[in-house]
């Protein structure tokens, strides 16, 4: 069954739980189905701390998830309005994999949460596509035809999916964030099937 690698950093939860919605939009489409994937966390001094397989959540990300996919969306809080360093760190080293055109004409899509309603998620959405464009994606957002966009009151953009976790760092997804998470994952998975 053709899949869509969900690949998220998440530190307190809230982008884990977007990424889980946005699994399940994927596999609202016939014959599709998600394969979620993280990446490790970075340090300062960078050194072999992690143990090589994550203690609970998603399995991190291997190369052949790329070679593998049929579409791909891409997850990060927002850090000072742009994606957090681990998963920055991670798609730095995909030189080889650009230049051989791995994901060259794969559908893909971001998301991502902040804290505070306007402190940058679309920055941080906007700028997570631009390597998703190098690599030669068909980048998609949220369109407007979801009645829920023009209503939310808290996230949900254009750009890509979102959560906004307030002051208490609340990872828990209002039914409009859920919804349009889900509506991404199923465009993505939607087109992919379309174009397979
Ligand atoms: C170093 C750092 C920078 C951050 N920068 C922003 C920011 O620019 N705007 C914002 O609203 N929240 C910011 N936050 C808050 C996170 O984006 C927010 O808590 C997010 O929901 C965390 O997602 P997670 O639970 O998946 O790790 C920052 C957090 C950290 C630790």
């Amino acid at each position: 069954m053709p899949e869509i690698l969900v690949l998220y950093y998440s530190r307190g939860g809230s982008v884990a739980r977007l990424a889980r919605q946005v699994a399940r939009g994927v596999g609202e489409v016939d014959g599709m189905q998600a394969r979620v994937r993280t990446v490790p966390p970075v340090a300062a001094v960078t050194r072999v701390a992690e143990p090589p397989v994550p203690e609970d959540g998603a399995p991190y990300v291997e190369r052949a998830d790329l070679e593998e996919c049929a579409g791909l969306l891409l997850g990060s809080p927002t850090r000072f309005g742009n994606m957090a360093a681990p998963l920055k760190h991670w798609l730095d080293g995909l030189g080889a994999e650009w230049a051989s055109g791995t994901l060259v004409g794969k559908p893909a899509a971001v998301f991502t949460s902040t804290a505070s309603m306007h402190g940058g998620q679309e920055s941080t959405l906007l700028t997570m596509m631009l390597p998703l464009l190098h690599h030669g994606c068909l980048v998609m957002g949220i369109p407007f035809t979801e009645p829920l966009l023009s209503t939310t009151r808290s996230g949900g953009t254009p750009y890509g999916a979102s959560h906004v976790s307030g002051p208490e760092d609340d990872p828990r997804t209002t039914d409009e964030e859920a919804r349009l998470a889900r509506a991404l994952g199923r465009r993505v998975a939607a087109t992919a099937e379309r174009l397979a």
